[in-house]
């Protein structure tokens, strides 16, 4: 894809507009009150080699002085520079033999999509109950249903095929939970909806949407779960609907208030991205007594956010008896000029994927790449990588754009504009989001 003279974009009114699509995403729910937990004010030392400070996390439950939780009407009481400081990790790690799984031969994330309407998709939309409305493209009036039927083959090898059965026996006794965005959010429907058919209707559920959802199958004892918790860290957009629009708090050196619920977990998917890219992120630390928060750009915040989360999976997770995974970046497509230049419009009316081989948008952040993959290199023997980006980015036909439930009215001057509504950031399901979790069923 050849380089393109980039107008300047309007970033207010896209951020907006994500914003109003994360606010729109869930039904009402939030029901009852999980953030029970808290915080210890953390231990601080200086590192005698640089004028750096290192936070330590502290474990413990036990509270001097209980640390007020953020929700959406925390405030800063005052806005400072960032200090500098960082994400010790704590020494001692339990290292263990179990070599990175994504360590074989074949790189399954490098290949082609293969348009076969002989075995995809491989579900129907209209036969998965737990569909969510933002994603039921075909039932919001897509009929150009192209865009189901494409399988991801990669070039030196073939995937394994996806078995349902075979899933549900690796499942048996344990709990899958899916951690993040309404990206991951998307991923854990698909992955309930692949496997849901199963399981007969009185021997499954699903409980009601909040922080931590759950889906159970009897039979197998195994649950399926979405935890919502978009930055990793704990943040003032930790309600999964009542999300504070305006100012991103999060409290950098604290995964506490999540890896409680997400602590139990037999396999684990994490993803963050989009939550980082809507400017600058205010840093509330655990030991900060006055309600003073610093202020660093989102990239950088996502990095003392990953910073903290790695620290967990380094002290906590045992990979002989737990599997983590982290799902890379999902691509948006909100600007057609980059892969058609001259054109004005986003992905709405896209049908066919991109063909042009390593096509990359400007919506997926090389450096922020670069640091996830520096952060995931020191942890290569506990978690794996599902690095969806490139094959995504290839999936322009793949979002929802006007074809999913909007939760507001939208007003005349819009609906005759329908790209200027488009969703181009979330996926139609059965779609893109299938063939991440077949990546996940080849590694598991
Ligand atoms: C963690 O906090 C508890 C309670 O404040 C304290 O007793 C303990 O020493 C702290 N541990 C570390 C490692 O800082
Ligand atoms: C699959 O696609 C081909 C080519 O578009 C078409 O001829 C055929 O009828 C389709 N088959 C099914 C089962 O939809
Ligand atoms: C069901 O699975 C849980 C772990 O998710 C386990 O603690 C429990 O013992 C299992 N129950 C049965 C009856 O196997
Ligand atoms: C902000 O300042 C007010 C008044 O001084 C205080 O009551 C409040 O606890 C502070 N907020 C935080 C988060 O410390
Ligand atoms: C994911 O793959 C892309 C190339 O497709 C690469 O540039 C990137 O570094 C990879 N990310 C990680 C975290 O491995």
């Amino acid at each position: 894809m050849q380089k393109l003279n980039k107008k300047k974009v309007p970033i207010f009114p896209l951020l907006v507009f994500l914003l109003i699509l994360f606010i729109a995403f869930s039904t009402l729910h939030s029901g009852s009150t999980i953030h029970q937990i808290h915080e210890n004010p953390n231990h601080i030392h200086q590192q005698e080699d640089s004028s750096t400070t290192y936070v330590k996390p502290n474990f413990s439950n036990h509270l001097k002085k209980p640390q007020e939780v953020l929700d959406r009407y925390s405030r800063c009481n005052s806005t400072i520079g960032y200090s500098g400081r960082k994400i010790a990790r704590r020494g001692g790690s339990k290292r263990s033999g179990r070599q990175r799984v994504s360590g074989e031969r074949c790189d399954v994330f490098s290949g082609k999509w293969v348009f076969d309407n002989a075995s995809y998709p491989l579900y129907n939309e209209l036969d998965c109950p737990y569909m969510s409305d933002q994603l039921a493209c075909h039932k919001h009036g897509r009929d150009d249903l192209g865009y189901q039927h494409w399988r991801w083959q990669p070039h030196d090898c073939n995937l394994k095929r996806w078995n349902v059965k075979e899933m549900w026996e690796k499942l048996r006794g344990k709990r899958l939970m899916f951690v993040g965005d309404s990206l991951n959010r998307g991923q854990w429907i698909s992955m309930v909806c692949l496997l849901q058919s199963e399981i007969p209707s009185d021997k499954r559920s699903m409980s009601p949407n909040a922080h931590l959802t759950i889906f159970r199958a009897e039979e197998y004892n195994a649950t399926v779960e979405f935890l919502w918790a978009p930055l990793l860290v704990e943040s003032n957009s930790d309600d999964p609907v009542n999300h504070r629009l305006d100012e991103r708090i999060i409290r950098p050196d604290s995964v506490l208030k999540h890896a409680s619920l997400w602590e139990h977990a037999d396999i684990l998917i994490f993803n963050t991205y989009l939550w980082w890219r809507q400017g600058p992120v205010k840093l509330l630390w655990t030991d900060e007594q006055n309600g003073a928060c610093e202020e660093l750009d989102g990239r950088e915040a996502m990095e003392l956010a990953m910073e903290a989360w790695a620290d967990w999976v380094s002290s906590e997770v045992d990979p002989l008896t737990k599997r983590v995974f982290f799902v890379t970046m999902s691509p948006t497509h909100l600007w057609s000029r980059e892969w058609n230049p001259e054109s004005e419009g986003n992905c709405y009316g896209e049908k066919d994927p991109i063909d042009f081989e390593g096509y990359w948008g400007s919506g997926s952040d090389v450096p922020t790449m670069s640091t996830v993959e520096k952060i995931l290199s020191s942890l290569t023997s506990k978690v794996s990588v599902l690095n969806v980006t490139q094959l995504s980015e290839y999936r322009k036909d793949g979002h929802p754009s006007i074809f999913r439930k909007f939760w507001e009215p939208l007003p005349p001057e819009q609906l005759s504009n329908p790209s200027s509504y488009s969703d181009c950031i979330h996926w139609c399901l059965p779609g893109v989001p299938d063939a991440w979790n077949e990546l996940l069923f080849h590694f598991l």
